[in-house]
């Protein structure tokens, strides 16, 4: 039988000279909303396209007249809004391109994951506030581009109202309390959530965007236990219910329906289908990144068998991993990647079709992230998977995994 993702591929092939969109055209295709089953998500994520995270993009950002500043409030706030804009802009425009998106299609990748803030719906920001405005046009550029290229979208509200976790540059504000845990917050996010939903089933560009994801990296349960709780309680079936209400107000298909995708219960936030109304429709992500992992041994062998003998939830999809080790060891002569030697690069090669391996009994993968610009005063390959390709220490072709892998 031909998979969800070929028949996809096919449909998209033989209608591409269609031009105007029409609602009736849309539900003709029932797998518009696929997820690959017999081909598992193989993906990057897009860091750092609408969320700068200056620690990935060091030139860049002080390109921008941003250097020294934490994150987005933080350049936003110091430069002005008008200037700001405008650098903004600049940098939306030139950081992922359509030869980017291209190139990850020819690699055998089949996904990408958008990381976005809910401030890309400009008036959901309040005053005194400080984030730039005018992304959503190379938002929609961007998913249009995917869509030609036939690359399944994951939507993934990254960046929540007062920040869903503290001190992270990801969520564009770095802070000390995470204030997203409010009704009000909540708020914002929900109708940045069902403005989504709405447009991701009416701009034609938006045509691959299958799954949206409610909230990325909320907090722990072992940090913020009534945080966390209060999330699962309220803002999770919330989001649910509406997201399904803004399908519903379009008349949207069952089959066209979005997939609805919260962290996995790995995450550590909670259960997060405890409170939610069905689980019809949903997803779930899990990051995996061995580098913060204190079980794991930092060794080569360690790292090895740790994946080879990983096994995620069922199903759920490792939204985010690298082939980053741990900070202490990164750069001794065991896994230092400064003018690595072919062996060094053969090792990071095993390293990566072990992850995608494990990864793969589950839902599949994507990798943290695209693109980089300069870590550490280098090209830091180990988290940007088109460097890592350059570097030959990830395979051109995604699917290779089995004979590359060190696994028995
Ligand atoms: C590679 O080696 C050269 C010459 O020794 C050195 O200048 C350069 O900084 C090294 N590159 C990295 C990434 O360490």
């Amino acid at each position: 039988m031909q998979s969800k993702l070929s028949a996809l591929a096919l449909f998209l092939a033989t209608t591409s000279a269609w031009t105007p969109y029409t609602r009736d055209l849309v539900n003709a295709a029932s797998t518009k909303r696929w997820l690959p089953s017999a081909d598992k998500i193989r993906g990057v994520n897009l860091g750092s396209q609408f969320i700068i995270e200056p620690w990935m993009a060091t030139d860049e950002w002080a390109g921008m007249g941003c250097g020294g500043r934490n994150d987005e409030w933080t350049c936003v706030e110091a430069l002005g809004q008008d200037a700001a804009d405008e650098a903004f802009r600049k940098h939306w425009d030139t950081w992922t391109t359509r030869e980017d998106i291209d190139l990850i299609a020819s690699l055998g990748l089949n996904t990408i994951r958008i990381p976005v803030g809910f401030w890309i719906r400009e008036d959901l920001v309040n005053d005194g506030e400080h984030y730039p405005r005018g992304g959503l046009e190379f938002l929609d550029r961007l998913v249009g581009w995917a869509k030609d290229a036939g690359l399944y979208v994951i939507m993934d509200l990254h960046g929540g109202p007062g920040s869903q976790t503290p001190n992270q540059q990801f969520t564009g504000h770095g802070v000390d309390y995470p204030e997203f845990y409010n009704q009000e917050n909540y708020e914002r996010a929900l109708k940045f959530l069902e403005w989504m939903a709405d447009r991701i089933h009416t701009n034609q560009a938006y045509y691959n965007v299958g799954m949206l994801q409610v909230m990325n990296e909320p907090v722990h349960s072992s940090e913020y236990p009534s945080e966390a709780a209060d999330m699962i309680a309220k803002f999770y079936p919330q989001a649910y219910e509406r997201i399904r209400a803004a399908e519903a107000k379009l008349n949207v298909a069952d089959a066209d329906r979005l997939h609805i995708q919260y962290m996995g219960t790995a995450w550590g936030s909670g259960d997060p289908t405890s409170s939610l109304p069905s689980t019809e429709g949903t997803a779930f992500d899990d990051h995996r990144y061995y580098r913060w992992d204190p079980s794991v041994e930092r060794s080569k062998s360690g790292y090895i068998n740790a994946a080879c003998n990983d096994q995620r939830e069922d199903g759920i999809i490792v939204g985010e991993w690298s082939l980053a080790v741990a900070e202490d060891v990164e750069n001794n002569d065991e896994f230092s990647i400064r003018n690595a030697s072919q062996e060094q690069i053969e090792w990071y090669r095993g390293w990566w079709a072990a992850q995608v391996q494990a990864f793969e009994r589950s839902g599949g993968w994507v990798f943290w992230t695209w693109k980089c610009n300069w870590i550490g005063g280098f090209d830091e390959w180990r988290w940007c998977y088109k460097s890592a390709v350059a570097a030959g220490a990830i395979p051109r072709d995604a699917g290779s995994a089995a004979e590359i892998s060190p696994c028995q």
